[in-house]
């Protein structure tokens, strides 16, 4: 080789390296500075050193109670199920991160990290959602309520049936096809409420997204691009969204059609409040409706369900409460003949105190509030939250905390009935299964704090009042021990393959 040809490749190397080291200062200082940030945030002390990312799988539990107890006045951080930190903020600190806009504070980007929404395509992002249930589907709950009595009385006689003798139940799978044929009627309407497809996306399609981002977390972050689409876990989701668009099609174009009769009357569920805003937002095909509809059944369907069994596995073996809540659902009944209204809901203040007392011992995770940091900022104490961390806030532990749950550790069913004094609409607004604020943060919490909570309590009452009116349940082996919930990380999840035995109550 000559010897300019040597001088001209080492020059072409030179510049390769050049090129690579400031690439790799591109991408790595900031990191460091990151790191650097990150670890002037003090860390959780548990059991006498740092926790491993086993420790957190296994008892996450306990690691949320310690630092609640070793950080009342800062934020901490601690290992996290991938082993990666995240920052535990104190409710103390929540007013002040309620006021940081969405730029400052992300819910979007925080899921879309956890469910790679990059390859599920959940739909996260589309502010159409919580905003027809805010102001479109909450505010007809009024009229609603006497149809969706209609559809959780035919939807039990289907799934539980009569139950002359002691029945087992598998509950929560039972429960699951209850919540949606339920909420089918809400979201889809009548024409689609009981068609299969959409059954079997309402009962699956959560399942298979959970199925899919696990599949993905599994594969090296620099090979998803290429390796994740083409997962069979992933593609089974691209199934979903076609089948979703074509069920909703025909009904959509009928209902479209059918707008061009000047006495029609708009029925009244989400797929038509959907179809109402769609110009606004720019979701107008079959296909986006499909796709924010996916992304409703995801945030509502297993979620009410794992709500509900917690909830009557608590009752299987607490049967003490049950005579106090047959007749409080009775007398509000009596009034209305029968029909369960707005205002009927709202009487059962027994059954609501004690739904939010099973959730204030089983809320769905040991964390909420999960958000990223897109900017970083500064708290009121001092601290400075780097961007690019995740921070949630430490639900279980705030629900266990005796200065604002008395007694903290003793289950009282009725302990939020007692609060409600009568003529005090402030004690209600306080003390109801929906509330919100800082010492209630099972639905998250500011501005997007779950939406759809006052449709998910509404159902839930719903179902329990006939359950409740009309079956005995206790456990299978008749045991008065709780059934114990599945615990992995910051989930709780009730076990869903225990059974349950019915039998048609004596009245
Ligand atoms: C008992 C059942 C439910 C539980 C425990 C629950 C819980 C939650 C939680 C924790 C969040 C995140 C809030 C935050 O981080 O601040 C959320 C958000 C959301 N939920 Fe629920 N949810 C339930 C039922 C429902 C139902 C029935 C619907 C639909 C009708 C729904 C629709 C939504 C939507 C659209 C969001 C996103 C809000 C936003 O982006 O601003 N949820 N939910
Ligand atoms: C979330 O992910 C989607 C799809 O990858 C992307 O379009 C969107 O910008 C992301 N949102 C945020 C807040 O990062
Ligand atoms: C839905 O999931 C259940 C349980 O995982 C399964 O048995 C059933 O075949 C699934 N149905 C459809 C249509 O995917």
């Amino acid at each position: 080789m000559e010897i300019q040809q040597w001088a001209g490749l080492s020059h072409a190397l030179q510049t390769i390296v050049a090129a690579s080291l400031v690439f790799a200062a591109c991408v790595y200082l900031p990191r460091l500075n990151f790191k650097a940030q990150l670890a002037k945030l003090p860390p959780l002390d548990y059991e006498g050193g740092k926790a491993s990312r086993m420790a957190f799988i296994q008892s996450a539990k306990k690691m949320y109670i310690a630092g609640y107890k070793q950080f009342k006045d800062r934020v901490y951080r601690m290992v996290d199920i991938d082993g990666s930190e995240v920052v535990i903020v104190a409710p103390k600190f929540l007013p002040e991160l309620r006021r940081l806009p969405d730029s400052v504070l992300s819910f979007p980007k925080a899921v879309n990290d956890t469910l790679e929404v990059k390859y599920t395509r959940v739909q996260t992002e589309e502010p159409l959602s919580a905003h027809a249930v805010k102001a479109d589907l909450t505010p007809a709950l009024v009229r609603l309520n006497p149809l969706l009595t209609e559809e959780v009385h035919q939807a039990i006689d289907e799934d539980i049936g009569s139950c002359k003798d002691w029945t087992p139940v598998p509950i929560y799978m039972k429960l699951v096809s209850i919540v949606a044929k339920v909420s089918g009627r809400v979201f889809v309407g009548s024409e689609l409420c009981r068609n299969q497809e959409y059954l079997d996306a309402g009962i699956n399609y959560t399942i298979e997204l959970i199925g899919a981002q696990r599949a993905i977390k599994q594969i090296n972050p620099w090979l998803r691009p290429f390796y994740a689409p083409r997962l069979p876990q992933v593609q089974r989701l691209r199934q979903r969204e076609r089948a979703a668009r074509d069920f909703l099609a025909p009904v959509v174009a009928a209902r479209r059609a059918a707008e061009k009769n000047p006495d029609y009357q708009k029925p009244e569920d989400l797929l038509q409040m959907f179809m109402n805003r769609g110009d606004d937002f720019n979701v107008k095909t079959p296909a986006q409706f499909g796709r924010v509809l996916l992304g409703i059944i995801f945030a509502a369907i297993h979620t009410t369900t794992l709500v509900t069994t917690n909830i009557l596995y608590n009752l299987a073996v607490q049967p003490e409460y049950v005579q106090p809540l047959r007749e409080e659902i009775r007398a509000a009944l009596a009034e209305t003949g029968g029909v369960i209204t707005s205002r009927t809901l709202q009487k059962m203040e027994r059954l609501d105190s004690y739904m939010k007392e099973v959730m204030r011992f089983y809320p769905p995770g040991s964390a909420s509030f999960n958000r990223k940091v897109l900017k970083g900022f500064t708290l009121s104490n001092g601290q400075y939250i780097p961007a690019g961390v995740k921070i949630e806030v430490p639900s279980f532990a705030i629900y266990q905390d005796s200065e604002f749950y008395p007694d903290s550790e003793t289950f009282d069913g009725f302990r939020f009935a007692k609060l409600r004094q009568p003529g005090d609409a402030a004690s209600h607004a306080r003390n109801q299964f929906v509330t919100s604020n800082e010492q209630n943060v099972a639905f998250g919490y500011g501005r997007h704090a779950c939406p759809g909570r006052f449709f998910a309590a509404n159902e839930i009452k719903m179902i329990l009042c006939r359950l409740i009116l009309e079956y005995d349940f206790k456990n299978m082996d008749g045991s008065m021990t709780r059934y114990p919930n599945q615990e992995i990380g910051r989930a709780s999840n009730p076990d869903p393959t225990k059974l349950l035995l019915f039998k048609k109550a004596q009245v």
